[in-house]
């Protein structure tokens, strides 16, 4: 059969604040996952970046399989006793729901999962980010799949020389549109700019192969506010046909301005980093991305290697951390402070009504 590679994740508590996740809680989920994924999961592996706890895991049930999703939730329910007992900041906070109906999709936590047939080798790269949003990844996702300045197999391989498609949602329309690339870098380019409101759900190779998802959802609408957005997780298998693992990862060499941070409600640079420095403190942030990569094989997940561990990654990071010197200067202006309608918090509605008659 084929194999799925299932990753979701949730926020069911930080420590300290939104800062990371607490070791009992990574404990409980393993312990959680081995006893009751017996004779669902090939294998798993349980991880963290940020607040986020991510549970990447292998099985033979295709995409959208209701005993994985539930296997998930029933692990982030029992994580939020221990979250609980111990007091973690918002424990429990991205279980929307009161109770599991099949699917975890639009119950809080985010989901990015891929059926394929294994290869006779078969890299893949789990990217993991915390305090930004799915379209933290239209930038790189363009330049892995569709621009030869960053991925040179696009013109020298004749593997990859015919071009991807990317699968592009509205999330706030909850509508999808498939780009043919590069024939259609321009016209997808129109959408991709706007990563507040696009962004790339899937890639797929000419022969219709998945080549990368994502945990990209559509928006909730809350209160007359879009919201929901959630720190994401993206799948790339690499390698033969695929990009190199190298041109996966060479994006994120450069890091791009990403919303989120501080309240959700601030730019920031994208800063890669090793699953060791995955704990955003300064400013809540700067956002961060690490990066898991494995070998599949027979459906286990061989690794991981921690790949922005790598010091050739250091240049990214001092980068990052000038960028963030910079952003901060401007304080609550914009644009290091988001657009009024894309902020995660506001008071302006009250403040406007108090000061309504001042305005004349
Ligand atoms: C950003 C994030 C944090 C919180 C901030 C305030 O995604 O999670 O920056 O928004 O720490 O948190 P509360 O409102 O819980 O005090
Ligand atoms: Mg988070």
């Amino acid at each position: 059969a084929k194999l799925t590679l299932t990753v979701i994740k949730a926020d069911i508590g930080g420590c300290v604040g939104h800062c990371s996740v607490h070791p009992q809680l990574l404990d409980e989920a393993r312990n959680f996952i081995e006893e009751k994924g017996k004779g669902l999961l090939e294998d798993y592996v349980v991880t963290h970046v940020g607040d986020d706890i991510n549970l990447i895991m292998t099985h033979r049930k295709g995409v959208d399989c209701s005993d994985i999703h539930k296997l998930a939730w029933d692990t982030f329910l029992s994580c939020t006793q221990v979250a609980k007992r111990l007091k973690l900041y918002g424990a429990g906070q991205d279980l929307l729901a009161d109770s599991f109906s099949g699917n975890i999709k639009g119950m809080g936590p985010g989901v990015a999962e891929m059926e394929f047939e294994e290869r006779p080798s078969e890299p893949v790269i789990v990217f993991m980010a915390d305090k930004t949003e799915p379209g933290a990844w239209n930038l790189p996702l363009y330049k892995m799949f569709a621009d030869p300045f960053n991925t040179i197999g696009l013109v020298i391989d004749p593997k990859m020389h015919d071009g991807f498609k990317f699968e592009v949602l509205d999330t706030v329309e909850n509508k999808k549109i498939v780009f043919n690339c590069p024939e259609e870098i321009y016209d997808m380019l129109v959408f991709l700019g706007a990563s507040n409101r696009y962004a790339v759900k899937a890639v797929y190779n000419k022969k219709g192969e998945p080549a990368a998802v994502s945990s990209t959802q559509r928006m909730n609408l809350m209160a007359g506010r879009y919201v929901g957005k959630d720190d994401p997780v993206l799948i790339v298998r690499c390698q033969n046909g695929f990009p190199a693992v190298g041109e996966a990862l060479e994006p994120f060499a450069n890091p791009h301005l990403v919303a989120g941070w501080m309240r959700g409600s601030h730019f920031g640079p994208l800063m890669p980093v090793s699953c060791d420095d995955a704990t955003p403190t300064r400013f809540d942030g700067p956002p961060r991305v690490v990066a898991m990569g494995f070998q599949l094989a027979e459906g286990k997940l061989v690794g991981p290697q921690d790949m922005f561990a790598d010091v050739a990654f250091d240049r990214a990071r001092q980068k990052a951390l000038k960028i963030a010197d910079y952003l901060r200067q401007l304080g609550p202006f914009e644009p290091h402070r988001l657009p009024l309608d894309e902020m995660e918090y506001t008071t302006m509605p009250q403040v406007m009504e108090r000061l309504k008659d001042r305005f004349e």
